[in-house]
């Protein structure tokens, strides 16, 4: 098949592996890709966000497939535009992204499906939106309503970081027009882990659970990033949670949303947060909650959970994207992973770029797959252009084998600044 990926980071290079690694050769492009993508595909000089170049490519190339990896070409409408001119496209239409794009509106499909999640408000006016606190408790969560880059939401422990967090929004303006309306929620006690269901907007298949690492610093402190590590499955996510999972979030969405006129075609990314024994039950009475849903692969979840698949993974693809997704196109293989990222010193604050990075082929020696997050090629050199730089994953029979292999090939890594944690998978070694 010829195949064009959409996107420029690790969930794209991952993706783009796990197409090279199909049992028959595909013909592969990115847009734009990364220095990794240009190891395995084409890379064309197509920004991701611009949906009339991608489109343009597309109708003059004829791929059999577009793989659309991040949300915000989904949010524009790509695959609308794809589907116009024929071309078959992973990934919901505007329509369907707006699960990612408008918390608000996930809130509102999730109440009408039925689906167990934090109560909700939603306000506009400061001064409602204060007042509403007190029937919330603490501690609250503050979020702005539409796409703020991982930052529109606060965690208050306390009133005043409440209502700051709500000034910011409604008053302040710190998110735009991604905060001028605030949701208040319930907080969600427990521990958090990534479903990625694909679905062709009829029947869904949940792909292997996993739990990323959104905090920069070891022991899950300081700042939010995009996610600092991921690894899969994810032992909070039981055997017997998954049908649930399925039943009673998974297909309800995608039935509501059939029933709004969005045939939902994609992925599906269910932020899962699983109350402990003894924890308090959300007022939905259900242990497994729904955070949040995203409308694309999770990054780096992504990088953890491709290397576990087997089988034609285009003709998943294509199958969801055209309707006709069966759960054998899923084939998960006997092993675990575990990924490493590996970031410019300074993220997710300011960081520098252009780094010269040293130690790729000795990484790759050590039998771990070095994903390329954001790298270019300058003259004989990679170097580094982005915070999150590369995607590190190892995999084994158990998660200490494939944690070790992980960090045995970071090891062999280096640039100026560079920084990564050393904990991941900290949560499911606490169980053991
Ligand atoms: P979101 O962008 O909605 O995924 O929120 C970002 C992060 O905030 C989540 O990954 C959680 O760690 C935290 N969070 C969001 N909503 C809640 C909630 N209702 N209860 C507890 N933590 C939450
Ligand atoms: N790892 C979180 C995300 O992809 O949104």
């Amino acid at each position: 098949m010829k195949i064009l990926v959409v996107g420029s980071g690790g969930r794209e290079h991952a993706i783009t592996w796990r197409l090279a690694n199909d049992p028959v050769k595909h013909d592969l492009f990115c847009a734009p890709g990364n220095a990794g993508t240009a190891a395995i595909a084409t890379n064309v000089d197509v920004g991701a966000e611009d949906v009339a170049a991608v489109t343009a490519w597309a109708r003059a190339n004829n791929p059999d497939l577009v793989v659309v990896g991040p949300e915000a070409p989904l949010v524009k409408g790509l695959v609308d535009e794809l589907s116009k001119i024929g071309v078959p496209a992973f990934g919901p239409v505007a329509s369907g992204a707006k699960m990612e794009g408008s918390k608000r509106f996930a809130k509102e499909v999730m109440d009408a499906a039925g689906v167990p999640t934090g109560k909700a408000e939603v306000h506009t006016d400061p001064a409602a939106a204060k007042a509403a606190l007190t029937k919330f408790g603490l501690p609250v969560v503050i979020k702005a309503d539409g796409l703020a880059a991982g930052k529109g939401v606060i965690v208050a422990e306390t009133t005043a970081q409440a209502e700051e967090a709500i000034d910011d929004m409604l008053v302040a303006n710190k998110f735009g027009s991604a905060g001028a309306e605030v949701l208040i929620e319930e907080f969600l006690d427990g521990e958090e882990c990534s479903i990625l269901a694909m679905t062709d907007g009829e029947t869904a298949v949940l792909l292997p659970s996993s739990q990323d690492h959104k905090r920069i610093f070891d022991g899950d402190k300081g700042p939010n990033t995009g996610g600092m590590g991921a690894y899969s499955p994810a032992p909070v996510v039981t055997d017997d949670m998954l049908p649930e999972i399925k039943e009673k979030i998974i297909l309800p969405v995608v039935r509501e949303l059939k029933k709004r006129g969005t045939t939902y075609r994609g992925i599906l990314y269910a932020g899962l947060m699983i109350t402990p024994e003894g924890g308090k039950i959300a007022l939905s009475g259900s242990k497994v909650n729904v955070v949040e849903f995203n409308a694309r692969f999770g990054d780096p979840e992504t990088e953890a959970v491709l290397v576990r698949l087997g089988g034609s993974f285009a003709d998943a693809l294509l199958h969801a994207a055209t309707g006709r997704l069966k759960d054998e196109d899923i084939v998960v293989k006997d092993e675990v992973a575990a990924t490493v990222i590996i970031s410019s010193g300074g993220y997710p604050g300011s960081y520098e770029k252009g780094k010269v990075i040293s130690g790729l082929d000795e990484a790759a020696k050590t039998g771990a797959i070095v994903f390329h997050c954001g790298t270019k090629k300058s003259l004989d050199d990679i170097v580094t252009s982005g915070g999150r730089v590369l995607s590190v994953t190892g995999t084994g029979a158990t998660i200490r084998e494939a944690v070790d292999k992980a960090y045995a090939a970071v090891g062999c890594i280096s640039f100026d600044k560079m920084f990564y944690r050393k904990d991941i998978a900290h949560r499911a070694f606490d169980r053991n």
